[in-house]
């Protein structure tokens, strides 16, 4: 479904170059979730920015459903970029627009039917479990429950691929749960293809086939999730797995006198 071959992109700033992303090869397969995981600045945005052109490689083929996106002409890339749906850590709604406007939205900047859209949007309401809330505001609702919003609006005209740029970071383990098994429910039902980037070990976990690790700008390991959380081969993954240990045991800790 997407297969990157030898990406790199290099940013020129004024303190000089910086290869955010270096030579970098993967693929996913359709119907997979992919994790991105690693450290602020390994790069991890800028690789999925790359996958629907939102960044102009440097260097490297792009392929998407076998399409090499880097020969698309600006039209045609316009075209290609409704089957890739995105979602984002700040979930980016609209905050005049009702939840069922919201969702609605790229229905009708792509000339759907009225009739249409209101059958494909009461659709997708019952799919995130908000039917309740079609008229309510995106201050009104939970995080957890917008970015539900976000991930119905996101799969609207339905997209081949959904990018996940940190959509569960800014949730509380229990939206984080809900918002996951909604990402899962739309790989099984819609079968499909997503990406997720995230720092958090536990998401990866819970959702993800396969898992990349990236450091400054490369993927260090890759592999079936399971097997990189239990036999971790890089220094890199080590100390990331490591790192994320001390954190959930700071937080058991601060359970513990509370309690007694
Ligand atoms: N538009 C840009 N111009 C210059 N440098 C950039 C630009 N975008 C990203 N970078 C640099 O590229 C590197 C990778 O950034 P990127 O945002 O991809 O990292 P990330 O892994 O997503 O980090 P985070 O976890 O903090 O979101 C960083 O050093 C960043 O400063
Ligand atoms: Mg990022």
């Amino acid at each position: 479904m997407i297969r990157a071959e030898h990406i790199s992109k290099e940013f020129i700033t004024e303190a000089g170059i910086i290869r955010a992303v270096d030579d970098v090869s993967f693929h996913v397969e359709k119907g997979e979730i992919y994790g991105i995981i690693g450290l602020s600045g390994a790069g991890k945005s800028t690789l999925v920015r790359l996958v629907n052109r939102l960044e102009e490689p440097s260097g490297g083929k792009i392929f998407v459903d076998g399409v090499d996106i880097l020969s698309l002409s600006e039209k045609a890339l316009l075209e290609e970029r409704k089957s890739i749906g995105m979602i984002f850590q700040h979930f980016n709604l609209f905050a005049q627009k009702t939840i069922w406007d919201n969702i609605a939205y790229p229905l009708r900047i792509s000339g759907w039917s009225k009739a249409e859209i209101r059958d494909r949007v009461d659709r997708l309401i019952t799919f995130i479990g908000l039917e309740d809330r079609a008229g309510s505001y995106p201050a009104e609702l939970s995080g957890g429950q917008q970015q539900r919003v976000a991930i119905a609006r996101a799969l609207a005209t339905g997209p081949k691929i959904l990018l996940s740029d940190e959509g569960t970071s800014a949730l509380d383990p229990r939206n984080t749960k809900q918002v996951l098994e909604l990402l899962d429910k739309a790989r099984r039902e819609f079968g499909t293809t997503i990406i997720m980037i995230t720092h958090q070990m536990e998401v990866a976990k819970a959702i993800c086939q396969r898992v990349a690790v990236m450091d400054r700008g490369k993927i260090v390991e890759e592999g079936r999730t399971r097997e990189v959380f239990f036999h971790p081969r890089h220094p890199v993954t080590r100390s990331f797995l490591s790192r994320e240990e001390e954190i959930v045991e700071v937080e058991v800790d601060d359970v513990i006198p509370a309690a007694s």
